[in-house]
């Protein structure tokens, strides 16, 4: 059982891998304490009071009623509640009938069980009792009435706890939630760093490492959308932590809307950490009976530094929270226009690029945005989900088979959550936007986004979808988002529920998801947003992967995908082989480099191939054969940093492992030669010390521990953006 109750002590003791858990109620009142999260220890055998320095004057509430400012204001709090005496970041701020703010929770009851239910409309991640146990800790507020349920999960083989909080109105008034967030806890010492991912469009998720110090460190977005700048993901690491070794705890949300993540250095040498849903643009109304849920924020503790964290929340990732048919397999070699054409295409230009594209062992053929309604730049059409006969001359049906008589599979582009001034569904609907009244709602892209509060409007929406994907065999779908919310006012929400519009059309996406991949399981589903603006654990619930970025240059993606896979598997990161020089970056690197980046990833191409040169096309063939070659092994080892390019400006390196450490694949790609340099030697890692693994390409053969500690010389590259691969198997 990874979660124990001990009476005699009132301590619940959750044990994941190497990882415990401790909580304690404590005093006559009850409070919810928070004793330890670390590496794995014993039962028994420790103080929980002394951990939760409840004993030390004047920290004793029932002891010390003259001050019990102090004890609120000190104790580490599981949940803790605003506007009684916790100073510092709380959890839960509500309004109640009175106007008042107040809430203080209570410990009331428990419940243990063997594995971990559903998160009701949200996506979480899943195990069943051979993987986990789930502790419920019922609280609540008696004077409002209110039921708070404290959510935990320990994973049994994973270093993993979940963490979630269900709300229930039990009394006769209702009450507004202002703030309720998923997680608090208060890590001892104030000497710690953050890592967090930041960025901007065409260069997401660039990795930050900065000191927590004292005060509030704030990580979160309120664009209704994670966003290219701040991914929902912070890690809160000793200041001695490593790639490889030391203590590392690691908080990602598991939601795709406006977050909210809080570090914070108190007075007596600790560390508290939150997150959850950003309280700005939040309010959400609880009449009597009515319930709630925060979503969940998985915990990842590591005491084998910053890639033990990568690697569980790889294998969480891909074990527990990917539902898709296609988690765990290969997915097709595709080709999106997007890079080819932009708008510029129509039934011939795309079928000349499907049948040099299928000769050359590609197999599918994704028609990106253009095809629709009167599509033909971005500032029309978006809601008219309708094909544009003029340029898909014969029609959608015509067109997918003609792909498909090539071999080739076939897939579209959408965005779903969209539309245009200038379209068909704005001029019957105006009204069915996310606007106020009165207001000029601000244009991004010259679109507007979707009231998806009103459930008209995403049956209209979704109506159509479900047609067009009915029309023909389509087998994927990028879904994409074009804009951040702003405006927030919907007309179909009544006054005093405008605070929950970006909650609520978080939820209706969701919603749409679901509905997408249970009427056409066989879909595989790309999820997008401008690039990467919307990659979290929330959208990978329903998408095996996500466009990980508009910037297909293979230097700027060594980066980009280096923070995207701090977190998230690479079976998850879309990566293609885009045309040279880089749309974004204009920048110029060979055509092999370019695949082997696009390898660590989901794999495909992004450009003409009728017009791309020779030499590049004729690559092709051997580039689909390394995908076929290697993509087990990187859709499902293990994967290590070497060497990052973004520190040493010099060179960048990652390999994986298969888990049984019979077999390896190394990149290493040489940014920028040094004059006089031969070879740079890197020491391998997570290999068997005392197996015998053989260079599939020289023949050498070398142990574990030689590759590991001696290392192993690269040779044999003369130039900038230079790489190679390296294949190692177990002799
Ligand atoms: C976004 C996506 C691109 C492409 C365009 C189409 O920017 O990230 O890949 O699909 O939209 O408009």
């Amino acid at each position: 059982m990874g979660v124990k109750y001990f009476a005699d002590k009132r301590i619940f003791k959750l044990d994941a891998n190497n990882t415990s858990y401790i909580i304690g109620i404590v005093d006559d009142e009850n409070f919810i304490g928070h004793v330890y999260f670390g590496r794995r220890i014993a039962d028994g055998h420790f103080s929980p009071e002394s951990l939760m320095r409840i004993n030390e004057y004047p920290f004793v509430p029932s002891k010390n009623k003259r001050d019990r400012l102090s004890f609120y204001d000190t104790f580490p709090q599981e949940y803790p509640t605003h506007g009684i005496g916790d100073f510092r970041e709380t959890c839960l701020e509500i309004r109640d009938v009175n106007g008042h703010a107040v809430s203080k929770l209570q410990y009331v009851s428990h419940r243990i069980t063997g594995g971990k239910p559903k998160l009701e409309g949200l996506p979480a991640t899943f195990g069943n009792e051979d993987d986990c146990t789930t502790l419920e800790l019922f609280c609540e507020d008696p004077v409002l009435g209110l039921e708070v349920v404290l959510v935990y999960t320990a994973f049994e083989k994973l270093d993993v706890i979940t963490r979630s909080v269900r709300f229930r109105n039990n009394g006769r008034d209702p009450v507004w939630l202002k703030k309720a967030l998923s997680c608090c806890v208060d890590l001892d010492g104030a000497d710690f760093d953050i890592i967090s991912l930041h960025g901007s469009w065409a260069r997401e998720r660039h990795v930050q490492r900065i000191p927590a110090g004292l005060g509030k460190k704030i990580f979160s977005s309120n664009r209704g959308e994670p966003g290219h700048q701040c991914n929902p993901f912070v890690a809160v690491v000793r200041p001695d932590a490593t790639e490889d070794s030391g203590e590392v705890y690691g908080f990602n949300f598991v939601y795709s809307g406006n977050f909210y993540a809080c570090v914070e250095g108190g007075q007596f040498e600790t560390t508290r950490v939150a997150m959850g849903i950003n309280p700005t643009d939040f309010e959400w109304l609880l009449e009597p009976g009515g319930e709630f849920i925060a979503p969940e924020v998985v915990m990842v503790f590591s005491y084998q530094g910053i890639g033990g964290m990568t690697r569980t929340f790889h294998d969480l990732y891909r074990g527990h929270l990917i539902r898709s048919p296609y988690r765990n397999k290969k997915r097709p070699v595709l080709i999106n226009n997007w890079e080819a054409t932009y708008f510029d295409f129509d039934t011939e230009k795309l079928l000349a690029i499907a049948r040099e594209a299928s000769a050359l062992g590609i197999e599918m053929l994704v028609m990106d945005d253009g095809w629709f309604g009167k599509r033909n730049n971005d500032n029309c059409s978006l809601g008219d989900w309708v094909v544009n006969e003029e340029k898909i001359k014969g029609g959608l049906k015509y067109l997918v088979d003609e792909v498909n008589r090539l071999g080739m599979d076939f897939g579209i582009w959408f965005e779903p959550e969209m539309v245009s001034p200038d379209s068909d569904l704005y001029r019957a609907h105006p009204d069915w936007c996310i606007h106020i009244e009165g207001r000029t709602p601000g244009l991004s892209r010259n679109q507007l986004v979707l009231d998806l509060t009103n459930p008209e409007v995403v049956e209209t929406v979704y109506g159509m979808l479900k047609k067009i994907l009915s029309e023909a065999n389509i087998r994927y779908v990028k879904w994409d988002m074009n804009r951040p919310l702003t405006d927030l006012g919907s007309n179909y929400l009544p006054p005093e529920r405008q605070g929950e519009i970006s909650h609520r059309y978080v939820l209706a996406v969701y919603r749409m998801l679901e509905r997408l991949t249970t009427d056409f399981p066989h879909i595989l589903v790309e999820g997008c947003s401008g690039g990467g603006a919307r990659f979290d654990p929330g959208i990978l619930y329903y998408c095996p992967q996500i466009w990980c970025s508009d910037d297909t240059d293979a230097i700027e993606r060594l980066i980009i995908q280096r923070g995207t896979a701090m977190v998230y598997p690479l079976s998850t990161i879309g990566a293609h082989v885009s045309d040279c020089p880089n749309h974004v970056l204009g920048r110029t690197t060979p055509f092999e480099t370019r695949g082997y980046v696009a390898l660590a990833g989901t794999f495909g191409y992004e450009l003409d191939v009728t017009r791309i040169p020779k030499e590049d096309r004729e690559m092709i063939p051997e580039q689909v054969k390394m995908y076929h070659r290697y993509n087990d092994l990187i859709r499902e080892g293990d994967y290590y940093r070497i060497a990052d390019y973004g520190e040493n400006r010099l060179y960048d390196a990652w390999m994986v492992v298969s888990k049984d450490k019979r077999e390896a694949l190394v990149t290493y790609i040489q940014v920028m030669q040094r004059p006089n340099y031969k070879s740079r030697r890197i020491r391998l890692k997570g290999l068997d010390e005392n197996t015998v693994y053989r260079d599939e390409q020289t023949g050498e053969t070398y142990t574990g521990s030689a590759l590991m500690y001696a290392g192993i010389n690269m040779t044999g590259l003369h130039g900038d953006f230079k790489g190679k691969l390296i294949h190692l198997t177990a002799v």
